[in-house]
């Protein structure tokens, strides 16, 4: 990451704002797909039913309105690696711009194959799982074109732990990521219900894990443990020594909020047997930590990495020995 002085541009700082907004509703749209069960609706791609506006109802609402909104969002992603391409003078935004697109292109032909190939787990778990790295790329890049990142004097503190925030925060984002492919493996392979009972697992704090659906579907539930702890940590660690950084309490406060949340949902999921609802708005929360958790790693790069460090160890004033004069 460099340290260039770059202008805000402010149309450009809303239109990142719009897509990352757009690409989460995407996410959303596509939860729906496979929380309703409409991912066969529509057994042809690219087009649908051999049209390009087949009659919307049923599961094709679902299936068919997910490829509509996921051409738009495309569109969107295309228009914004261009226009950083064009004005961007930060290397590393023009980059992440193009890994959106380049991700999102992918992502429509993995989409197509999912369809084309009737589900299979690997080709869906790898389209959910792309899904959620266009998303944290697009909001990547919509901090980075925020006013208050290109702000001048943007360093406010020092921070001199072992272990940095941004260390700390970035383990948050890989842990969270981890915790969502689980996630799409436990969904895609059918495991959702799998352990239908919560919080014991069949009477039992671990349940016998003699079937790959049991053992994933627990792996879940313990990596919703770890993400738990590793978010509190970076949130209590960023509360106690920074809270005087809005732009470093407010994600934190966030994480927090968000976590709770998100447990709270995955619990939901089984207890209501996965509503389409509930089990979408699990997806949509897990997006919504991840994105979160890797503003905070940028964030605290941004505005205590950079903070201004003395080049030089201080200069200590010179003693003579007692008596050597
Ligand atoms: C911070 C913790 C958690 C995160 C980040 C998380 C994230 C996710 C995500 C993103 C998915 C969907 C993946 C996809 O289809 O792309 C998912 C699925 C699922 N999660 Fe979680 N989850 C968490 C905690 C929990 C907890 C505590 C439970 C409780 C049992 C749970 C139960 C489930 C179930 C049952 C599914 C599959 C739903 C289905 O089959 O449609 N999750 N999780």
């Amino acid at each position: 990451m460099t340290t260039i002085r770059v202008a805000h541009r402010p149309a450009l700082g809303v239109y990142t704002k719009i897509v990352a907004v757009c690409t989460f509703l995407l996410l959303l749209a596509g939860a729906m797909v496979t929380s309703t069960g409409s991912g066969l609706a529509v057994p042809d791609w690219p087009l649908s039913f051999g049209k390009v506006m087949p009659a919307m109802e049923g599961g094709v609402l679902y299936e068919h309105g997910h490829r509509m909104v996921a051409t738009f969002v495309g569109a969107l992603i295309v228009g914004e690696a261009l226009w950083l391409w064009r004005i961007e003078p930060r290397r590393w935004v023009r980059v992440l711009g193009w890994f959106a697109l380049g991700g999102v292109i992918l992502q429509g032909a993995l989409g197509g194959l999912t369809v084309l190939l009737r589900l299979p787990d690997a080709v869906s778990v790898s389209h959910a799982a792309l899904a959620q790295l266009v998303f944290g790329l697009t909001v990547a890049i919509a901090v980075a074109c925020s006013r208050s990142w290109l702000r001048d004097g943007a360093a406010e503190a020092v921070d001199a732990d072992a272990f940095s925030l941004f260390s700390l925060a970035a383990l948050a984002c890989a842990a969270i990521y981890l915790q969502i492919l689980l996630g799409a493996v436990v969904r895609h392979t059918g495991a959702g219900l799998a352990i239908p009972t919560f919080p014991l697992a069949f009477g039992r704090l671990v349940p016998p894990l003699d079937s790959f659906p049991v053992a994933i579907h627990f792996a879940h539930r313990v990596g919703s443990i770890a993400v738990t702890l590793v978010v509190a940590w970076v949130a209590v660690r960023a509360l106690r020594r920074h809270r005087s950084l809005p732009r470093i309490v407010g994600p934190a406060l966030l994480l927090l909020a968000l976590v709770a949340i998100q447990m709270g949902l995955g619990a939901w999921v089984v207890l209501s047997y996965k509503s389409a609802w509930v089990t979408s708005a699990h997806l949509g929360t897990g997006a919504l930590l991840f994105a979160t958790a890797l503003s905070l790693a940028l964030r605290s790069r941004r505005y205590l990495a950079l903070a201004p460090r003395p080049a030089h160890p201080p200069i200590r004033p010179h003693r003579e020995p007692a008596g050597a004069r």
